[in-house]
């Protein structure tokens, strides 16, 4: 006979943290976010920590290097997305790798002679002011000017007017040539009270653009991610599928930790692809693996020797597994589960295998709520789509501001077919949606304002840590009449009021 769980599955939406005491020392500046990546035996330090416990989604909306790069310095990592070429997705993981802090590569690109219109389109589409004139219109042709909104006036111009006309050529523009230091660039910068500084190689191929604001904000960054090189840390995705050459690509282009991309983990793949890993590199190759919802499935990766396990299966926001295959499970139920079982298994074992809860972060508190309930980090898709750093384009749809944002098992993304299926079996139904999200501005202004949520909730929970979180958490369910109760309610909102 079929088993069948007692309980219904619940989400996080269906509980709340009650608070517990909290002395005078539990305050946010005290709060510590840092939380194991990867596993280690009892009274070792982790092989791998995270400064703050988010990770971006293995999810082509989502993470590419300037993601990478984004979370990296605010104390996170990305997973940069599998479902492309090897040799497309080793170069991203390099370009974090080879990241300078400071130096900009040009993503706003434009060739002379194109029109003051085509610069409007531009700005509106990545929204920087400041655009370079290169021969080919890319980010490393022949710098020949650069465009900034000093340089034209809409009322006074038509919108069909070429770019020669009103950039400011390259004979007028300060530069640096290639080899110039950070530091040389800035007093560059103080000295010509410039706003961007063009960095060139020796035939005039624009590098780099170095902005003003960089420097400052570079040195503000006390959590940042980094290797024993100084270079920031990167994770990237792999499949079960094409890992023998996958992974060596990805190992030699830098990247810090692997994990097995796959909506369904509890699979003899998921051992196979770890074996090889194993084979081949020992333990100094870190790879996660998943997904999984239960016990079961949980020990079954941590044997197979996985350094972390992902847990949630069709909770993600632009999933609908659960609608086209009936698989699934609550992720709050999912993450109680599999936290317990990973506490049993290293009070029988001694090795703390951290995992991740994958999907469904709706509200801020939900992260709070998942760290409460043990996991050591989160792993979130639409919630990094919204911002700047996100690989899609910003559109304005009827006045408001969007982003893209699809699944990996859309029609869009999956001609990288993600699914274990063994072999070239295609898939002939969707499992994500393509959609939009709300544009919501830098990842390092939302991610300070979540982080500041999660730490006042900690304080309240008694907590300055977040295994002390996981110890020290109540967690109650609430009704449904009491969820409406949580919000604002018997009154007229005023418009624009509340919730962020
Ligand atoms: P979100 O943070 O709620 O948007 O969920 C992101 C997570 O959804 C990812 O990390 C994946 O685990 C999962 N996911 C990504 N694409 C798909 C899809 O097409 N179908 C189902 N789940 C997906």
């Amino acid at each position: 006979m079929a088993y069948y769980f007692s309980e219904p599955s619940h989400t996080f939406s269906e509980y709340l943290l009650v608070p517990g005491y909290s002395s005078h020392e539990c305050v946010p500046q005290n709060v510590s976010l840092k939380t194991p990546l990867a596993k280690f035996s009892r009274g070792e330090e982790p092989a791998l920590t995270l400064n703050i416990p988010l990770v971006s989604a293995i999810m082509q909306s989502v993470s590419d290097d300037k993601m990478g790069v984004a979370l990296a310095t605010e104390g996170g990592l990305s997973f940069i997305y599998s479902s492309q070429s090897i040799e497309s997705q080793a170069a991203m993981v390099s370009r974090v790798k080879s990241y300078k802090a400071g130096f900009v590569e040009s993503d706003s690109n434009i060739r002379p002679d194109q029109t003051l219109q085509d610069v409007l389109d531009l700005k509106e589409r990545t929204g920087h002011s400041t655009i370079a004139v290169t021969d080919d219109g890319t980010a490393h042709g022949t710098l020949l000017g650069i465009v900034t909104s000093r340089d034209y006036r809409v009322s006074r111009m038509t919108t069909d007017q070429p770019v020669s006309e009103f950039m400011t050529p390259f004979a007028s523009l300060i530069y640096a040539q290639e080899g110039t230091t950070l530091k040389e660039a800035n007093d560059i910068i103080w000295e010509n009270k410039l706003n961007t500084l063009p960095v060139i190689d020796r035939d005039q191929h624009l590098l780099y653009l170095v902005f003003r604001k960089d420097y400052a904000s570079h040195k503000e960054n006390p959590e940042e991610m980094l290797d024993e090189k100084k270079r920031y840390m990167v994770g990237a995705g792999i499949n079960t599928r094409d890992y023998a050459t996958r992974v060596p690509a990805l190992v030699e282009a830098g990247a810090d930790v692997l994990c097995i991309d796959s909506s369904e983990g509890f699979t003899e793949w998921q051992k196979i692809t770890i074996d090889f890993i194993r084979e081949k590199y020992g333990d100094t190759v870190k790879v996660g693996a998943g997904n999984v919802v239960d016990k079961e499935g949980f020990l079954y990766l941590a044997k197979a020797g996985a350094d972390f396990v992902k847990v949630g299966i069709g909770g993600g926001s632009i999933c609908i597994t659960r609608e086209q295959k009936g698989i699934g499970r609550g992720q709050a139920t999912a993450l109680i589960e599999v936290a317990k079982a990973r506490d049993e298994y290293f009070e029988a074992t001694g090795i703390y295998v951290p995992i991740c809860s994958d999907g469904g972060i709706v509200y801020d508190y939900h992260i709070t709520l998942a760290l409460a309930m043990g996991a050591d980090f989160i792993m979130l898709g639409r919630y990094f789509a919204r911002f700047d750093e996100s690989p899609t384009n910003k559109l304005n749809i009827n006045g408001n501001y969007v982003k893209e944002y699809w699944g990996e098992g859309s029609n869009r993304a999956r001609n990288w077919q993600r699914y274990d299926l063994g072999g070239a079996a295609k898939l002939s139904f969707e499992e994500g949606v393509d959609s939009y999200v709300p544009y919501a501005g830098s990842l390092r202004d939302n991610v300070r304002v979540t982080l500041g949520k999660v730490k006042s909730t900690m304080c309240n929970c008694g907590a300055i840590t977040i295994p002390q979180l996981q110890k020290n958490a109540k967690i109650t369910l609430v009704s449904a009449t009491s969820i409406v109760e949580g919000g604002a309610h018997d009154v007229i909102v005023k418009e624009n009021s509340g919730m962020k």
